[in-house]
């Protein structure tokens, strides 16, 4: 059974993105992985900076933060785009997580593992955007992102009174995204 850690790039009350992320956890639960929701305002955690790493080492929420990446096979990761690119919220702890203390092996919340992405804005491009550049981050350290990925538009409008997903066509897709990225999970463990 796959593990899977979900997380997103916004710590607002009432995200979208956190929203759109609930939904593929359910598809990626009906299609078998067991799956962790943790919300990075629970890691907060500095803005990475290389000298105060040389001196302190890293910081205790950062690694628990990477620690939690290392025993999870693969990720669900959904983000707001920020001009065009990912928030320096998310930025900030996929930095921290690819630094390795001394003695743990490089990379390794990121090597072998497997992502699905997502994005959800009120905007017409559903911050696509956003995808293209954590696509070739992940990529870049070694993540296996699945090829489905779901950029969800004008998401203020597919939402019920208490801020969930409340649109058949848009649960169906992001209960998929899930349900790929678990399939795709179990296949590159199953070797
Ligand atoms: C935004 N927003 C935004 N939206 C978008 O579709 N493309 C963009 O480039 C940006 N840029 C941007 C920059 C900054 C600094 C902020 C604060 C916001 C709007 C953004 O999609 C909106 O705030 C969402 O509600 C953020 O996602 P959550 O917090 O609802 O998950």
């Amino acid at each position: 059974m796959p593990k899977l850690l979900a997380f997103c790039g916004s710590t607002r009350r009432q995200s979208f993105n956190q929203a759109i992320l609930n939904v593929a956890v359910q598809g990626a639960e009906e299609a078998g992985a067991q799956v962790t929701v943790v919300s990075l305002a629970d890691y907060a955690m500095p803005i990475f900076n290389q000298d105060e790493e040389a001196e302190q080492g890293i910081p205790e929420r950062a690694q628990a933060f990477k620690e939690l990446m290392v025993s999870h096979d693969g990720f669900l990761i959904a983000s707001p785009e920020y001009n065009s690119s990912y928030p320096a919220l998310l930025k900030n702890a996929l930095d921290w997580a690819s630094r390795a203390a001394e003695g743990e092996p490089m990379m390794q919340a990121y090597r072998g593992k497997t992502a699905g992405i997502m994005a959800a804005s009120a905007g017409g491009l559903g911050g696509l955007r956003v995808l293209v550049a954590l696509r070739m981050l992940l990529e870049n350290v070694g993540v296996l992102v699945h090829p489905n990925q779901k950029a969800i538009a004008k998401v203020d409008t597919l939402l019920n009174e208490r801020g969930e997903i409340d649109n058949e066509k848009t649960i169906k897709q992001l209960k998929k995204l899930g349900a790929d990225t678990t399939k795709l999970c179990a296949s590159i463990q199953a070797g």
